[in-house]
């Protein structure tokens, strides 16, 4: 028997080369699915302590994508990506309505349950008036029926919405909403002041083709005809087969099935192998998921005896996906920026991460405070406590079977906000094309000039001798 031998990033590092450009100067920009291009090639774990909506509008915001976990009931996850989706537009195409006849009331739930401040007011299915927070404000009685408290005849913008001709209403009648309507006063749309500042806030928004956030969502191959269709009505950009073994027939089955009835992007996953890789694709996949263990708060190795390092399982996967040219997803393993420059110079189109961002303000669940110090909860969803709560499919269990994890339940330092830490991981990532002298992520994938380090070497890489006293934002032991 030949062992093979393999490597995870912690055994490699890339050569410097020339470079005539700065770091500053690097394209980070990635296509991971068709239509799905995003300003950096970031993705957040599908994890129910890690992407819910919150998380996945910060990332997006920022140009990468979160993906919405599964350990929600479909109508509550479909909910989040119309939270997502609804975020950021140019034109709500179709923004949330109430009947001229509806209670104050009425109006008030649904203003709280989608988080917003304006309603346009339907006559017989023609606009007739807009009711807002404002209205509400100075309203005492919510019996009252919307016509009796809404602003009649507004301002509006007729056939083809122009941005241009939308900001010279907002700037002359100091209004915040702007509806839009056909010839005969039918709604076809909404434009919002809020949305065109946020745009101008987030320049590098990673947007769909009617300026929406991008959102992934998570799904398994037993739920595939429960939750499509509510999120394709909720307009999710893609779906993941989220799964341990993404090299069965159940899921090449429901990746085909995913192609078929709702010709949807999708990601098959996980794989760490050639053959595995293969598979997906043949069954349809448009990008592979790759990682088998290497997650922080995963035991499959230790508990199944299975899995690749994930260095390598990238670097066979992408040799796997090289002829028909497929995205490869590096997820799990992703300890600091260097991790990611690795990930992509083995030719990755994107990392998944989920360690890193669990502890930000913007992942799920509250701060812990624990000796004085802030943390978050972090856990596999293989963990005990997340298979209770809907993930043991994932894990090839039935959810009333006694569990047997292959991932912990723990806690990770409280990080603050994505914003600042996501410019950390991307400037590393810059900072490594820089050295590299790679301008573009495709130049990054072509370089391969990697060099097998030994455990001298790493401890070298590592801060050592000395004792921190200021610790830095992109560094910790
Ligand atoms: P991390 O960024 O190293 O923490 O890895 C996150 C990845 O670990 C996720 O995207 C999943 O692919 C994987 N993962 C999540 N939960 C578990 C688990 O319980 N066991 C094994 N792997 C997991």
């Amino acid at each position: 028997m030949q062992l093979e031998e393999t490597l995870s990033y912690d055994d490699v590092l890339l050569q410097p080369s020339y470079s005539d450009f700065l770091p500053g100067d690097t394209d980070v920009t990635t296509t991971i699915l068709p239509g799905v291009n995003l300003q950096i090639p970031i993705l957040s774990a599908a994890m129910d302590t890690v992407t819910e909506d919150r998380l996945a509008i910060a990332l997006a915001l920022e140009g990468g994508v979160g993906v919405i976990h599964r350990n929600l009931p479909p109508a509550e996850q479909a909910r989040q990506v119309g939270m997502v989706k609804r975020f950021l537009n140019w034109v709500i195409e179709s923004p949330v309505t109430v009947d001229e006849d509806q209670t104050v009331h009425e109006v008030w739930e649904i203003m709280t349950g989608y988080r917003i401040s304006g309603l346009p007011v339907l006559s017989g299915g023609r606009l007739c008036g807009i009711i807002t927070s404002r209205d509400m404000r100075f309203c005492r009685d919510y019996t009252l029926k919307v016509r009796d408290v809404m602003t009649p005849n507004p301002v509006v913008e007729v056939g083809r919405p122009d941005i241009e001709s939308a900001k010279e209403k907002f700037d002359t009648h100091k209004i915040e909403k702007l509806p839009v309507v056909d010839g005969e006063g039918r709604l076809t749309g909404l434009i919002t002041v809020k949305d065109l500042e946020k745009h101008n806030d987030f320049p590098h928004a990673a947007t769909d083709s009617s300026g929406r956030l991008l959102v992934g969502a998570a799904i398994s191959p037993n739920d595939v005809d429960d939750r499509l269709p509510l999120l394709t009505e909720s307009k999710v950009d893609f779906v993941v087969l989220d799964t341990a073994h993404g090299d069965s027939r159940n899921v090449a089955d429901a990746v085909a099935r995913v192609k078929d009835r709702y010709g949807i992007p999708v990601i098959g996953g996980n794989v760490a192998t050639v053959e595995g890789t293969r598979r997906l694709i043949e069954a349809g996949a448009d990008a592979v998921k790759v990682g088998v263990g290497p997650g922080s708060i995963c035991t499959t190795r230790v508990v199944a005896g299975i899995g690749v390092p994930q260095f390598s399982a990238v670097v066979w996967a992408v040799e796997a996906a090289a002829k028909t040219g497929t995205p490869i997803i590096a997820d799990g393993g992703i300890k600091y920026s260097g991790d990611v420059v690795k990930a992509l110079a083995a030719g990755a189109h994107a990392v998944m991460i989920g360690n890193l961002f669990a502890g930000l303000r913007e992942s799920p669940g509250r701060e812990i405070i624990f000796e004085g110090r802030i943390f978050k909860s972090y856990r596999g969803m293989g963990s005990i406590g997340a298979m209770k709560q809907g993930s043991a499919d994932r894990y090839g269990h039935s959810a009333t079977e006694e569990p047997v994890p292959e991932g912990i339940e723990g806690r990770v330092p409280y990080k603050g906000e994505l914003s600042p830490f996501v410019h950390q991981l991307v400037t590393g990532l810059r900072k490594g094309m820089g050295y590299c002298g790679c301008r573009s992520l495709d130049q990054l994938r072509k370089y391969k000039k990697f060099i097998k380090i030994s455990a001298a070497g790493l401890r070298e890489g590592h801060v050592h001798d000395v004792v921190i006293t200021q610790e830095p934002p992109n560094y910790s032991r």
